[in-house]
């Protein structure tokens, strides 16, 4: 038993959809998440940048000694994962695997699709990771730069014809590659579910990378005795490097519930 809090961060809000499950799947752990919303996008930026931001929201997480840190961001976990489990001596989880595990497991016709930032299908991070599990799978991968800052200004519902154009310009050629499994690479793309459900049609699966990424920290906390199993709701906190004021309305949408918790700015450039 571990009753200390578990890290959680992004660049944006789209952890968030990571830390929703993780409060769903383990309502008693205590959970701390960074959101560098002054500098979202990630996504289109240098490894060399990645790796410095990843080290900062790292650093600023381990103020508050977590047990663990997940890496809810498919940008960070492609580019910067193995350095930061190299300079960290607590698990870091990121969110590739468990999404290949999944996607192994849904796929009937081994024709798997994937979506993610720039800097994710440059990595080839996913590919390995699928490779490593079903060596024989045809993967189709499109980078939907665009489709973070639809979902950060809020643009991610039924009906928006932006994101609708722009969902289906991205995945046309996925589409038409006939696969039967989706990997939304990207914790903010599961926002736009319905967006890309109507569009890819009922027998695509759709795998959620930061959902299933909780439930992989879950089993291997538990694994490793690491559960906080003291009785009660856990308490959650936010900090985010831009101003507080935009961040409840937009991560309610996220959480699917109003945000409860403190929220805080804070200065990542001092880690
Ligand atoms: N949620 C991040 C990801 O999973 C978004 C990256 C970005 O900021 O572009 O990749």
């Amino acid at each position: 038993m571990d009753t200390r809090p578990i890290g959680v961060f992004d660049s944006g809000l789209g952890g968030l959809t990571a830390l929703r499950e993780l409060a769903r799947i383990m309502p008693d752990e205590d959970l701390i998440y960074f959101g560098d919303t002054g500098r979202v996008p990630y996504g289109g930026r240098s490894k060399e940048i990645l790796v410095k931001y990843a080290r900062q929201d790292v650093a600023f997480l381990r103020s508050f000694d977590p047990k663990a840190i997940v890496i809810a961001c498919g940008t960070v976990s492609t580019t910067a994962l193995d350095v930061l489990r190299e300079e960290n001596d607590i698990p870091v989880f990121g969110v590739v695997e468990p999404a290949a595990q999944a996607a192994v497991q849904l796929t009937k016709n081994g024709r798997v699709g994937l979506i993610g930032t720039k800097a994710s299908i440059r990595s080839g991070s996913y590919e390995r990771a699928l490779d490593t599990l079903r060596p024989d799978m045809s993967i189709t991968a499109r980078a939907c730069p665009l489709l973070v800052p639809l979902v950060e200004n809020g643009r991610s519902r039924p009906g928006d014809v932006v994101a609708e154009t722009v969902v289906s310009e991205y995945l046309a050629p996925v589409k038409a590659a006939g696969v039967d499994t989706l990997i939304m690479g990207c914790t903010h793309y599961p926002l736009l579910r319905e967006v890309i459900g109507a569009y890819m049609g009922p027998d695509v699966a759709l795998v959620d990378a930061g959902e299933q990424c909780a439930r992989w920290v879950k089993k291997q906390l538990e694994w490793d005795g690491l559960r906080n199993e003291r009785p009660g709701a856990g308490r959650h906190r936010y900090y985010v490097t831009d101003s507080t004021e935009d961040f409840a309305p937009l991560a309610s949408i996220f959480l699917g519930e109003d945000v409860a918790g403190e929220v805080e700015q804070i200065d990542i450039t001092a880690y």
